[in-house]
């Protein structure tokens, strides 16, 4: 068994990328899965930070540079998720080595189903690595022209690296449809799903609201989906990691848990995904 390891990257900072990371992360682990992410954007690393984690030693930067071991760098997350933070100070930022980036990554692939590593915005070196040494990227990518321009980058530089885009997840989206993500309304708000398939010449994976519950669940270091699994964001990024999965996810379900109270709501929407066949796969 080897892991699906998918490189999370935007064209620019602020698309998300962490959010998506973290979540789609516990989602997948929520489902039984071994789930790694890894945080791997050195200007701002904030995994460990939104992830609540107080007490971190070594890091990604740490094993790069060669100052640790992989076992050191490797946190238990909330949610049965693991991860590997990046390094706060600027102290041991070395010259990416490669190999090493590479190395990780095998370790990793023996050990876990999914690895996600959080990229720095753009095509920096780090990020270059990442984006080789992944099999798959997702383009986090906002409703605006602006954002979906500056991800073609990454999607030339993964094509011409001969890897592939796995898809858009497009973040931070007003337009969308609890009851079925297929019945989407076009608004002269936000650019059309079209352009932004013809722009990126890929497909749109999987789309995530606008949603207060991020800001609450950067605040109280809790991924959102744990926060409040019923919260519109969290029911869109569990289909994402159901999807990821391979498994078949039940909106109209998740809808009625919404009325439910609060905790019998996060107990239902914990078991709501129901285990299905792999057709989605893809
Ligand atoms: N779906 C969303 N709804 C509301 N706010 C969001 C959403 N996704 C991200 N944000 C907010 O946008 C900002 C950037 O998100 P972050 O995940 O840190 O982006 P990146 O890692 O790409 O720089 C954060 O303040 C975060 O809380
Ligand atoms: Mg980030």
């Amino acid at each position: 068994m080897s892991a699906e390891v998918y490189a999370i990257a935007s064209g620019k900072g602020g698309t998300g990328k962490t959010t998506v990371s973290i979540n789609l992360g516990v989602s997948l682990a929520g489902l039984g899965t071994r789930v790694i992410v890894i945080d791997a954007d050195i200007a701002m690393p904030n995994v460990g930070l939104l992830l609540g984690e107080d007490k971190i030693n070594k890091t990604y930067h740490d094993y790069i540079a060669g100052h640790s071991s992989i076992e050191e760098i490797i946190y238990e997350g909330p949610g049965g998720l693991k991860f590997i933070p990046g390094s706060l100070t600027l102290d041991n930022i070395a010259e990416i080595d490669t190999t090493r980036v590479v190395e990780l990554i095998d370790y990793l692939k023996h050990r876990f189903d999914f690895i996600l590593i959080d990229t720095a915005p753009g095509i920096s070196r780090e990020t270059a690595v990442v984006l080789e040494s992944a099999d798959n990227t997702f383009l986090v990518v906002n409703p605006e022209i602006s954002s979906v321009v500056d991800s073609l980058k990454i999607k030339v530089y993964v094509e011409m690296k001969e890897r592939s885009i796995k898809g858009i997840i497009l973040n931070r989206t007003n337009i969308y449809q609890i009851h079925s993500p297929s019945e989407i309304d076009e608004s002269e708000d936000e650019i059309p799903d079209e352009d932004i398939k013809n722009i990126l010449e890929s497909s749109i994976y999987g789309r995530v609201p606008e949603d207060r519950i991020i800001k609450k669940a950067s605040f109280q270091r809790v991924p959102a989906v744990l926060l409040e699994p019923s919260a519109n964001a969290s029911v869109f990024f569990k289909s994402i990691a159901s999807k990821i999965a391979g498994y078949e996810y039940d909106f109209e379900y998740q809808q009625k848990v919404s009325d439910k109270s609060s905790l019998l709501k996060k107990i239902i929407s914990l078991f709501s995904i129901r285990k299905n066949k792999n057709e989605n796969k893809n």
